[in-house]
């Protein structure tokens, strides 16, 4: 995108590269994201409401309110119903509802592989936002849900898991980024990015690359969904997991087992946040965690340098 040089004007505070685009008007700073995501579950209301949470999460990332939002729907009018579009859109506007966010409209296109997602516009508080490019040597890395909904997701796909099974990810997928937001702002953090299709690995090296920083992590610090470790290891996984692996494998400063770092590059959907913060801080991140109701894990720290660490 770079290398076009879209047209730019002086309220352009940031474009392409970060979660949502920053753009400042009338002294207001406002985020402006898109995402959207082929089918999940077999559930269309679900889908519906993860794809929402999922495309309201950039404007989170960034320490932003969401205000409004924008429909983006791909669907095969001859093959699927108008029942089944409805519940999707039932599941989003439940989402928005919780989200406090106006659905203002949207657009839909004849599509083989039905698609679904929210063109999202969005607030910062104060006129401040958290980009992926505040990370500092010493500050500790934190993650605000477990990764491996790709694997699961993968499985329940394949018939070897019924949604059942996993229904803790999908509760942590249905769940807002809101609250983890206010805790990242609460807690100063000075760079902030969610984990989404990239998986940890490529968000965690999008902080590094943006901050020009270098990264450790403890993979037994990480949050992964236990299915998701039985199933990576019987090479249960999605085709995304290897490719995010291989876009950072020459980052990687590591002697992990293969599975365990599949399991870190695992294309999350709707995951939480990953934010870095002074270390000082770590047991008032504990009190605010515990407050506002969100769960936290501290991964790993930031470090001088270039490349990703990954420990046992
Ligand atoms: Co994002
Ligand atoms: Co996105
Ligand atoms: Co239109």
């Amino acid at each position: 995108m770079e290398d076009l040089s879209p047209y730019k004007d002086e309220r352009t505070l940031l474009a392409v590269g970060d979660d949502a685009g920053v753009y400042e008007h009338n002294g207001t700073v406002y985020l402006h994201t898109v995402d959207f995501i082929t089918p999940i579950l077999n559930d269309p209301y679900l889908w519906g409401a993860i794809s929402t949470a999922n495309s309201l999460s950039d404007i989170y990332a960034m320490g932003g309110i969401p205000l409004t939002a924008l429909a983006v729907v791909g669907f095969n009018n001859c093959e699927l119903d108008l029942e089944v579009f409805k519940k999707v859109m039932r599941g989003a506007v439940d989402k928005l509802r919780e989200a406090k966010t106006v659905l203002l409209g949207g657009h839909t296109i004849d599509d083989k592989e039905p698609k679904f997602g929210l063109a999202v516009w969005g607030v910062c508080p104060d006129s401040k936002f958290v980009s992926q490019r505040g990370a500092k040597p010493g500050q500790v890395i934190v993650l605000t849900k477990p990764v491996g909904t790709g694997i699961l997701i993968k499985a329940l796909k394949e018939g070897i898991l019924s949604q059942e099974e996993i229904e803790d990810a999908i509760e942590n997928m249905l769940e807002l980024n809101d609250r983890a937001s206010k805790l990242m702002i609460e807690l100063g953090a000075t760079a902030c990015t969610d984990v989404t299709g990239f998986g940890l690995l490529g968000h965690a090296y999008n902080i590094c690359k943006n901050s020009k920083v270098g990264m450790r992590i403890e993979f037994d610090k990480v949050p992964i969904y236990e299915k998701a470790v039985g199933l990576v290891q019987k090479k249960v996984y999605p085709k995304g997991a290897s490719d995010n692996f291989s876009f950072v494998k020459n980052y990687l400063k590591t002697d992990l087992e293969w599975w365990k770092l599949l399991l870190l590059s695992d294309p999350v959907t709707s995951g939480g946040l990953l934010f870095t913060i002074d270390r000082e801080k770590v047991e008032y991140l504990k009190e605010k965690a515990m407050e506002l109701g969100v769960r936290t894990w501290i991964i790993g720290e930031i470090i001088k340098g270039r490349g990703m660490t990954i420990i046992n």
